[in-house]
C-alpha cells in the first residue's frame, strides 16, 4: 500500500507540474500579440505537447486507483435515533475513508459482538456538500474529455440522497449563468466543466462536439426520454449495445444541456413512498458523448462516453409503505438491483455474470467492463433504523470494490450505447426548471 501510495503520490506531482507548465504556457501565448505567426504556431505545438504528456499522466493515476472504485456517503438527518460510527482516514491519503460502525449494546445488536468494520476511496461526512463530492469525482469527467469512457452510478436504500447528489439544483428560480452553486449535484457541474473544457480545447486548435440523451429503466423497459415531450419510446437493448436509435442530440451550448435534463427530469417517473416524499421510481441515465476533431477536419482524434446513473433506491415494502402499483414498482426495482448485486458477486469472484437476466444489468454492462472507469458512489443513512438496510448495501459495496474487470467481448468495440447521428434540440417551451 506504501508503494502505491509513494508511486500514486509521484505520479499526481508530475501531473501537476506539467498542468502548471501548461497554464504558463497558454499565459504566454495569450501574452504574445506582437510576434510572428510562426512564434505562434511554435509555442501552440509546444503547448499541445504538454497536453499530450499531462493527459499520459493522468491517464496513468487513473490506472492506478484501480478498476472499480467505490466512495461512500453518509446522509445529514435531523432527526431519530442515530447509529454510532467512526470515520478515520485511509492509507492513500488524508480524508475519511474507514467507516468503523460501532457496536451498540441496545436491542436489536445485542448479539453483535464486533464493530462493523468497512474501508472506501472515500467516505463523506454528513457534513460535506456537493461540490465536496464533485471536487473528488470530477477527473472522471475530465477522463472522459481525455477520451475515455467512464460510468459514475448512485446505488443506496431509497431515500439516502442519490438524486440529490446527482441532479439538484440550487436556487432554481434565480440562478445566475455559468457558476455552481454549492449545492448542485454532479449533473449542473459536469455541464459547467465540460463547457469549460470545450472553450480551453478551443485554443489549442481543437473542437469539441458534444451529444447526449437521457433514458429510463421503469417496468423492465428501457425508454428514450424525448427532448419533444411526454414520448417515452421504449427502445430495444441486445447484449451488447442499446440498437441505434435517433435519441442523441446534439448539445452545443448548456442552454441545450439544461433543455435535455429538464426534459429527462419532468419524463423519468417520481412518486411518493413512505421513505421519501419524491422517489425515483426508475433507473435514470445520462449518456453523454465527447468527440475532439482538429480544427476543420472532420476526423475525430478522441471520444469519451459519460454515463450519469441515479439508480432507483432499494425498499423494503413495511418501510416504504407501498400497495397497488407503487408496490409492483418496488418490487421491479428491488428485482433489477438484485440482478445487479449479483453480478458485483460474480465479478469479485471472478466468474462471468450473467447479464441477460435484466434488462439493468444488460444496459449496464458495458459501463461495467475493462475499457470503462466505473465509480460507485453508495449512499447511506446513520439511522438506527435503517441499519439493516445498510448494512446490506454496504456488502454490496465491498463486492463492488473487489470486483474485477472482464475485457469487452470486442476489444475494439466502443462502449458505445448510443449510436446514432445526432439531431439538433428541438424547442422546449420555457417552462421554470424542476428542483430535480
Ligand atoms: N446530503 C444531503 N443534504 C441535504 N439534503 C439531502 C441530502 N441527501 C438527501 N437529502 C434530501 O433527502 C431527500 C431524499 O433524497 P433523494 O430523493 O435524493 O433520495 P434517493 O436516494 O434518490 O431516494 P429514492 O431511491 O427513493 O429515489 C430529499 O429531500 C433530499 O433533498
Ligand atoms: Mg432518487
Amino acid at each position: 500500500m506504501d508503494i502505491l501510495r509513494v508511486e500514486l503520490e509521484e505520479v499526481r506531482e508530475q501531473e501537476r507540474e506539467h498542468a502548471e507548465q501548461q497554464r504558463n504556457l497558454e499565459l504566454e501565448l495569450l501574452k504574445v500579440t506582437r510576434i510572428s505567426g510562426e512564434e505562434i504556431q511554435k509555442l501552440t505545438d509546444k503547448l499541445r505537447k504538454e497536453e499530450d504528456r499531462r493527459r499520459a499522466l493522468f491517464s496513468q493515476v487513473q490506472k492506478l486507483r484501480g478498476a472499480f472504485r467505490v466512495m461512500c456517503r453518509i446522509r445529514p438527518v435531523s432527526s431519530g435515533e442515530l447509529l454510532k460510527y467512526k470515520l478515520d482516514s485511509g492509507e492513500l491519503h488524508d480524508r475519511p475513508a474507514k467507516l468503523t460502525i460501532i457496536e451498540d449494546t441496545s436491542k436489536p445488536w445485542r448479539e453483535e459482538t464486533t464493530p462493523s468494520k468497512y474501508q472506501f476511496e472515500r467516505v463523506f461526512t454528513p457534513e460535506e456538500s456537493n461540490a465536496d463530492v464533485f471536487s473528488e469525482i470530477s477527473e472522471f469527467v475530465q477522463s472522459v474529455v481525455d477520451g475515455k469512457n467512464a460510468c459514475i452510478f448512485c446505488y443506496g436504500q431509497s431515500g439516502t440522497g442519490k438524486t440529490y447528489t446527482m441532479s439538484n439544483l440550487e436556487d432554481v428560480e434565480n440562478r445566475e449563468e455559468g457558476i455552481d452553486y454549492e449545492s448542485d449535484g454532479i449533473v449542473p457541474r459536469v455541464r459547467t466543466m465540460i463547457f469549460r473544457e470545450k472553450s480551453r480545447l478551443e485554443e489549442l486548435g481543437y473542437d469539441m462536439s458534444l451529444a447526449g440523451c437521457c433514458y429510463e429503466i421503469y417496468d423492465n423497459e428501457l425508454r428514450l426520454l424525448k427532448a419533444d415531450g411526454k414520448e417515452k419510446k421504449a427502445i430495444s437493448i441486445n447484449s451488447r449495445t442499446v440498437e441505434e436509435h435517433d435519441g442523441l442530440i446534439t448539445l452545443d451550448s448548456s442552454r441545450d444541456f439544461d433543455a435535455l435534463i429538464e426534459v429527462g427530469m419532468k419524463n423519468r417517473h417520481f412518486g411518493a413512498t413512505k421513505l421519501n416524499d419524491n422517489s425515483s421510481r426508475s433507473h435514470f441515465v445520462i449518456s453523454l458523448e465527447t468527440k475532439i476533431r482538429w480544427k476543420g477536419s472532420s476526423n475525430v482524434v478522441r471520444e469519451g462516453l459519460l454515463n450519469l446513473v441515479d439508480l432507483a433506491g432499494s425498499e423494503r415494502t413495511h418501510q416504504a409503505g407501498t400497495i397497488g402499483a407503487k408496490f409492483e414498482e418496488g418490487r421491479n426495482i428491488n428485482t433489477s438491483l438484485t440482478q445487479l448485486n449479483k453480478v458485483f458477486i460474480d465479478l469479485a469472484a471472478g466468474r462471468r455474470p450473467a447479464y441477460n437476466e435484466n434488462i439493468l444489468t444488460r444496459f449496464l454492462r458495458r459501463s461495467l467492463e475493462r475499457d470503462c472507469m466505473t465509480l460507485m458512489l453508495l449512499m447511506i443513512t446513520p439511522l438506527k433504523s435503517h441499519w439493516s438496510a445498510t448494512k446490506h448495501t454496504l456488502q454490496v459495496a465491498m463486492d463492488v470494490q473487489s470486483a474485477k474487470k472482464a475485457d469487452p467481448p470486442n476489444r475494439n468495440t466502443k462502449v458505445t450505447i448510443a449510436r446514432s447521428s445526432s439531431s439538433k434540440l428541438p424547442k422546449v417551451p420555457q417552462t421554470p426548471r424542476s428542483k430535480r
